[in-house]
């Protein structure tokens, strides 16, 4: 039987007039990273926060570990980590002091320095929060999130802003969570955060679910086709594609070739010697698969946000 840790049910959330999450319903398996990717407004922290306990629902039901939303908040609080979104600590205080003012909070928590070790901060232990960087911050977030030993966390866009080797400092931080058996539920607006650390992804937009799966699954439904790309070829490499390769879409000096699966391997290596003689040149022959933010596009016909890139 699947062992649901989740289990929200036809989820509304209004704000006055405004329907900011619109009639959804999810599941989420106890041990998986599961995320909710969507652009600005879509309703992804009016979700988490549902679930976390801090907003009323409108309509619908949640079930966390068992208990109900409505019911059993202690409970649910209990057994919950939190890094809200745009998260901030004590300025003036270390990043021991912090991780410990959070833990004591509860009568059983975690040893801060375990947390610390776990979150590889040991260098900056007794470093104001104040002169972090922005991703030490975060992973501070993160094991202040920790404090209680939750079997829940939820990560409201824990890496938005950062820059790559933090982004990918705060990933790996996801990953060893993960490793060690957490359900982690992630909002993010980065499709690549969402393709490279979520078993499955849950497209939001406009407060509605569009589409559900595993990255692969996604991409395989609604990313399109994979495609050879031949860019900024010459003229007599244009002719020559165009007459050798069956289906094949014209771009500028682009051509754009489908490849379908069958024969991929073959029409690469064709095109590859097409461009390899004389005046037959390219500038950029490479293959394109599909993303998760073709997804996004085919799905929407909007953009996802791509913030900080
Ligand atoms: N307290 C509030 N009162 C009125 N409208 C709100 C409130 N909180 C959020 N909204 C609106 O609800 C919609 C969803 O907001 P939400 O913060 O859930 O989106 P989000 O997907 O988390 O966006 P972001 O990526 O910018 O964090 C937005 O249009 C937002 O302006
Ligand atoms: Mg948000």
């Amino acid at each position: 039987m699947v062992n649901n840790v989740i289990e929200a049910k036809s989820l509304v959330k209004n704000y006055g007039d405004f329907t900011a999450v619109n009639n959804i319903s999810f599941n989420v398996k106890k041990g998986e990273v599961f995320a909710f990717l969507g652009p600005n407004g879509a309703g992804k922290t009016t979700t988490v926060e549902m679930m976390e306990c801090l907003k009323s629902l409108t309509a619908g039901s949640i079930k966390i570990l068992g208990n109900d939303i409505k019911n059993d908040e202690i409970e649910i609080k209990r057994r919950i980590g939190v890094l809200p979104q745009d998260f901030g600590a004590f300025q003036l205080l270390t990043v021991y002091q912090n991780i410990d003012y959070f833990a004591q909070m509860y009568p059983k928590h975690v040893e801060v320095d375990d947390l610390i070790k776990m979150l590889g901060l040991k260098d900056k232990r007794d470093i104001l929060f104040g002169y972090l960087s922005g991703g030490l911050k975060q992973r501070v977030g993160i094991a202040i999130s920790l404090v209680n030993d939750p079997e829940i966390v939820f990560l409201d866009e824990p890496t938005t802003g950062l820059d790559p080797k933090a982004r990918r400092d705060v990933w790996a931080a996801i990953k060893d969570l993960k490793a060690r058996g957490k359900t982690i539920i992630l909002t993010t607006h980065y499709m690549e955060e969402a393709q490279n650390l979520a078993d499955r992804v849950c497209i939001l937009h406009n407060g509605r679910i569009i589409a559900e799966g595993t990255p692969e699954d996604l991409i395989g439904r609604y990313g399109g086709d994979k495609m050879l790309i031949i860019r900024k070829c010459s003229e007599t490499a244009k002719n020559e594609l165009i007459n050798t390769i069956q289906e094949y879409a014209i771009d500028g000096d682009n051509v754009l070739v489908k490849l379908s699966g069958e024969n991929d391997m073959k029409i690469i290596s064709k095109a590859a010697s097409i461009i390899d003689t004389g005046k037959s040149t390219c500038e950029e022959l490479y293959v394109k698969k599909a993303t998760l933010e073709d997804v996004f596009l085919n799905l929407t016909g909007d953009k996802l946000i791509e913030g900080g890139k």
